[in-house]
């Protein structure tokens, strides 16, 4: 959460599309009203509980969508590799140095080791920790020791298992299924655009904190998709700053886009047309699906991107990182990001998060059999329904 605007205004949704929405704004503002579904509706509470419900989310969610492993700025140059085990599957990405990315299961082809830990930076190769297999920054396998010891094997088919990664517009994704493409629309479909127009290829990250929960993954996603809540929960944090129990919502296919505006939009009603900003005086919320948000605060990006345990239903992991429009140089800075940091964390580890502890310690209950979303929360029925579709129309696991 923005807890203070900056200066500068670097990203840009295009300008018709910001007067659009934010006269569609002042009118649910003026009218008291808000985004509205059609009807009320009802989530089972065995989606958050049920251990067969996880297994295919994992399956269908998790290993079968392009999931993001972090932006641009994060693999600036050759040789500059990640690894991300959160989906389960191992996942390492390196940066060629013809610019392209390659991405590949992080498990050496010889016996199994993981070939990369953590972050960092190769120098032209990879030689797995285990025995010095040598594979060059592609994958393929350079190089086997003791080599006499394995005439007649063929380099070329062991190459590190190859995996679809896409780069679109400072966004990284991979797939974790050896043989998927990644088609241009997956990650993103009808938002790419608007979302291109951010330039977060121009981004730094700034900070990151990795959070462990006790309880279902889908709840961090819900705790972005409402704010009428705001008034209960965040009186002494982000109330200030935000109308409550009015936001705009709209679906794009699977995704979708929240916005809630801040107080201060009501100045824009004193300003010429040409300087309207929403980006300035709203949040603006991105939930690409599955599992990801990006939350656009005034002057910097927000993500948070959340994985269930791989075995406990009430079990998830959820990362948020800040990235800034520069990267921080001075202590003036770092203490103007740190406090948005520290912001964010109390309103949403220290005020949110609790109440969906709670929640799940309800859920098992016996006092209901389903939650409600009201009509209120358009952005949070969407969300269900698509999680829902996915899991209806992928094809059934086989026995
Ligand atoms: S497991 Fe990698 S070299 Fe042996
Ligand atoms: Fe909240």
């Amino acid at each position: 959460m923005s807890c203070e605007l900056g200066s500068v205004q670097e990203a840009k949704m295009d300008h018709q599309t910001q007067l659009r929405l934010t006269r569609e704004l002042l009118h649910l503002i003026d009218c008291n009203e808000t985004s509205q579904a059609e009807s009320f509706s009802l989530n089972p509470v065995t989606r958050y509980t049920c251990v067969a419900h996880l297994a295919r989310e994992q399956a269908v969610l998790f290993r079968g969508v392009p999931l993001m492993v972090g932006l641009s700025c994060e693999l600036p140059g050759s040789g500059d590799y990640l690894t991300d085990d959160r989906c389960g599957v191992p996942i390492a990405v390196v940066r060629l140095p013809d610019g392209g990315l390659s991405a590949f299961i992080n498990v050496c082809r010889h016996r199994g080791a993981r070939v990369l830990d953590d972050r960092g930076t190769l120098t032209g190769s990879m030689v797995c920790p285990y025995h010095g297999w040598v594979y060059d920054l592609a994958g393929n396998l350079r190089t086997v020791a003791p080599a006499e010891n394995f005439q007649g094997l063929t380099c070329a088919e062991r190459s590190l298992t190859r995996l679809a990664v896409c780069e679109q517009h400072g966004l990284i994704w991979v797939s974790s299924v050896p043989d998927r493409v990644i088609e241009p629309l997956a990650p993103m479909g009808a938002l790419t655009q608007e979302i291109a127009n951010y330039h977060f290829e121009k981004f730094a990250l700034y900070r990151r904190v990795q959070l462990d929960k006790a309880f279902n993954w889908k709840m961090v996603i819900e705790t972005f998709l409402e704010n009428w809540h705001f008034p209960f929960v965040h009186r002494r944090t982000v109330l200030p700053i935000f109308l409550p129990s009015v936001s705009l919502f709209e679906a794009f296919g699977r995704h979708g886009r929240l916005i809630m505006p801040r107080r201060s939009i009501l100045q824009m009603r004193d300003e010429p047309i040409e300087q309207w900003s929403l980006l300035k005086h709203s949040l603006i919320i991105y939930w690409l699906f599955p599992n990801t948000l990006l939350l656009w605060q005034g002057d910097h990006l927000e993500t948070w991107q959340v994985f269930p345990d791989q075995e406990r239903v009430n079990r998830c992991t959820a990362q948020v990182s800040i990235y800034t429009p520069q990267a921080a140089t001075s202590v003036r800075e770092r203490e103007y990001w740190d406090k948005n940091m520290a912001l964010l964390l109390e309103t949403v580890d220290g005020e949110d998060f609790q109440i969906s502890e709670r929640i799940q310690g309800g859920l098992r209950s016996g006092a209901q059999e389903h939650l409600t979303f009201g009509r209120h929360e358009p952005a949070l029925q969407h969300f269900h329904r698509q999680i829902w579709l996915a899991l209806e129309e992928a094809p059934a696991p086989a026995d």
